[in-house]
Order: C-alpha cells, then sequence, then structure tokens
C-alpha cells in the first residue's frame, strides 16, 4: 500500500501520479489534500508519516510546490527517510543506499511524464542490503545530538 499527500502546490501532480497508480493497478491510500486551496504541508506529511509508522502503507510519496518543505517535516520523524528527488538516477539511489520510505516531489519543479518515471523508479527498485548502506542507515537511526 502506498501513501499519498500533498499541500497545493503538489495537488496537480498527485492527480497526474494517482492516475499513473490506477493504470499499474497499485493499491494507495490519498491523505490529502484534495484542492488547490492553500493548506500547510506539515500536516501532510505527518499524515503520510503516520501511516508507514504504523505499518498501514509501506512507502510515501509526498508533493508540495519544491518537494523541499514537505520533505524536511517528513524528515523530522524516526524511521523516516524521505528522498527529494528530480531525476531516476536520484530515484534509483536512494531506494539502492538510504532505503528511503518516502519520495518527495516538486510540484513546480518536475513535469508530470518526469514525475512519473521517477515514481515507478522508486517503486521498484529494492534496497542493496549492503552492510555499508545498512550501517550508516543505523548510524542515522541512532543520531539523537
Ligand atoms: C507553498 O506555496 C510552498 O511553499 C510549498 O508548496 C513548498 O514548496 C514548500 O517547501
Amino acid at each position: 500500500m502506498i501513501a499519498l499527500g500533498c499541500d497545493h502546490g503538489g495537488y496537480e501532480l498527485k492527480q497526474e501520479i494517482k492516475q499513473y497508480l490506477d493504470e499499474k493497478k497499485l493499491a494507495y491510500i490519498d491523505f490529502g489534500t484534495d484542492s488547490t486551496e492553500s493548506v500547510d504541508y506539515p500536516v501532510y506529511a505527518r499524515k503520510v508519516v503516520r501511516a508507514i509508522l504504523s505499518g498501514e502503507c509501506e512507502k510515501g510519496i509526498l508533493i508540495c510546490g519544491t518537494g523541499i518543505g514537505i520533505s524536511i517535516a517528513a524528515n523530522r520523524y524516526k524511521g523516516i527517510r524521505a528522498a527529494l528527488c528530480t531525476d531516476c538516477f536520484m530515484a534509483e539511489a536512494t531506494r539502492q543506499h538510504n532505503d528511503a520510505n518516502i519520495l518527495a516531489l516538486g510540484g513546480r519543479v518536475v513535469g508530470p511524464g518526469l514525475a512519473v518515471k521517477i515514481v515507478d523508479t522508486f517503486l521498484n527498485t529494492p534496497f542493496s542490503e549492503g552492510e555499508r548502506h545498512k550501517n550508516r542507515i543505523r548510524l542515522i537511526e541512532e543520531t539523537e545530538d
């Protein structure tokens, strides 16, 4: 199950991504927002984070205007690795190296064609399981000061 969330700056791109997920018959839960009316991106980041941390969803896609604010908000939570990607190389590398569990996109940065390819790459690339990558993720999780 994939968790989707966005603010007003990401609403239109989220609609395109939902169309792609529907075509691929991939299950998702849309946590809003549901229009281009101005909202606060941390609220939607939290909804998607909660769905992942509870185990309801395995991965998430968060979209704001730039992808920056919503990824900063998501990365405040322990266990969340949200990666802002603007190309397929980044999407592939962040799955292989960082085991990213949230893809962040900028609705005002990437067009729908590229965004769908980034989503496809993110969802279909497994974590490498490499020991050095596991160790780095562990170091991130252990960092508290
Ligand atoms: C909203 O105007 C915009 O600030 C937001 O979508 C995002 O780009 C923040 O990082």
